[in-house]
């Protein structure tokens, strides 16, 4: 008999221009997991609106992002590709639990606590509950495996303690999910302060890589990248963080091992020949990605059709369990 596949689902919010750390952090991993796992991937606008967006922005990024997982090899015939507010089970789940959080879960949250003194006047109630909302996302297709940055880590315990909660107050319903996190290449900080993550809303365009940067923009962006004193190429995140930044790129561009690149560069003089060989190489990485993007972007018929055939799959996934979860909850049904 064939053993049922675990299922995974993650999201992207369409809150900026795309950038490599998308790629790198991400989407790479999508792309593998896919084969073995039932797969949805959402673009999670309505996360992306806990911060003020303009609304022609918010549906361009949005747009953007389906475009963007197909360009970097999501393929949507073997996984759900859908856009959040499509599939309203997500939020009307994400009220029942939020009657089941405590206002300390949620003022706890770290994630919150930074957001919150960066949009000092914009702290909405929907900012609060963010992870409440990521909980739903998850917990409705009973997800196993979720695969996030570091820095979902605590929202996903968030989402462990609820499925738990409800599991144990009514009966057993839902999955208890597993965070994935990548190893390697996970985190790609800004070329221009490598203690910073980089990020696609930083002012600073010489940060970050975007993905419609041009090789040469790319080349540029590298040659410029701020790197540590010193001259040999080490991976050392805490003393290097410039040169370890720059090599966890070249890594994702050419898969050589952080052991063959200090090979590679051993006894070379000063950082110019490293920086030259990693902006070619990234560039040549995101190349194909790229030209793959605009094709796709330009049509934006093929792009709402996909989603649209994503939402329906996920709706009638997410009414089952929601149904389930209504009449414990104790809804008469309707
Ligand atoms: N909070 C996630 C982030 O900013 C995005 C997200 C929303 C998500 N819902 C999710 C990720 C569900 C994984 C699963 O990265």
């Amino acid at each position: 008999m064939e053993q049922q596949r675990k299922t995974i689902l993650s999201g992207m919010q369409p809150s900026g221009e795309l950038s490599i750390g998308h790629i790198a952090g991400a989407l790479r991993n999508w792309v593998t997991l896919q084969h073995d796992f039932d797969s949805l991937f959402c673009v999670v606008d309505q996360h992306a609106i806990t911060v003020q967006q303009e609304p022609a922005k918010l549906r361009k990024w949005t747009l953007d992002l389906v475009a963007m997982y197909q360009a970097a090899g999501v393929d949507p015939s073997k996984s759900v590709v859908f856009v959040q507010s499509h599939v309203p089970e997500h939020v009307q789940l994400a009220w029942i639990l939020t009657c089941l959080t405590g206002m300390g879960e949620c003022s706890r949250m770290t994630q919150f606590k930074d957001k919150s003194e960066r949009h000092s006047d914009n702290i909405n109630v929907g900012l609060f509950t963010y992870p409440i909302l990521m909980a739903a996302d998850i917990l409705i297709y009973n997800a196993d495996l979720v695969p996030v940055g570091e820095d979902q880590k605590q929202h996903l315990e968030l989402a462990r303690n609820l499925a738990e909660r409800f599991n144990h107050r009514y009966s057993p319903t839902f999955t208890v999910p597993e965070p994935y996190i990548p190893k390697v290449g996970g985190r790609i900080m800004s070329l221009q302060e490598p203690t910073k993550k980089m990020s696609k809303s930083d002012p600073n365009m010489k940060a970050s890589i975007f993905l419609t940067d041009s090789d040469d923009d790319i080349r540029n962006k590298i040659r410029r990248a701020v790197t540590d004193s010193g001259s040999d190429i080490r991976y050392d995140e805490q003393v290097r963080p410039g040169i370890s930044n720059l090599m966890s790129l070249y890594h994702i561009a050419t898969d050589k091992t952080f052991a063959d690149i200090e090979a590679e560069f051993a006894g070379s003089t000063g950082y110019a020949p490293f920086k030259e060989a990693v902006g070619e190489a990234v560039a040549a990485y995101v190349r194909p990605i790229r030209e793959r993007f605009l094709e796709l972007r330009a049509d934006e018929d093929s792009l709402r059709a996909i989603a649209k055939a994503g939402a329906e799959q996920a709706r009638h996934r997410a009414w089952k369990v929601l149904r389930k979860v209504y009449k414990k909850t104790g809804f008469i049904e309707l």
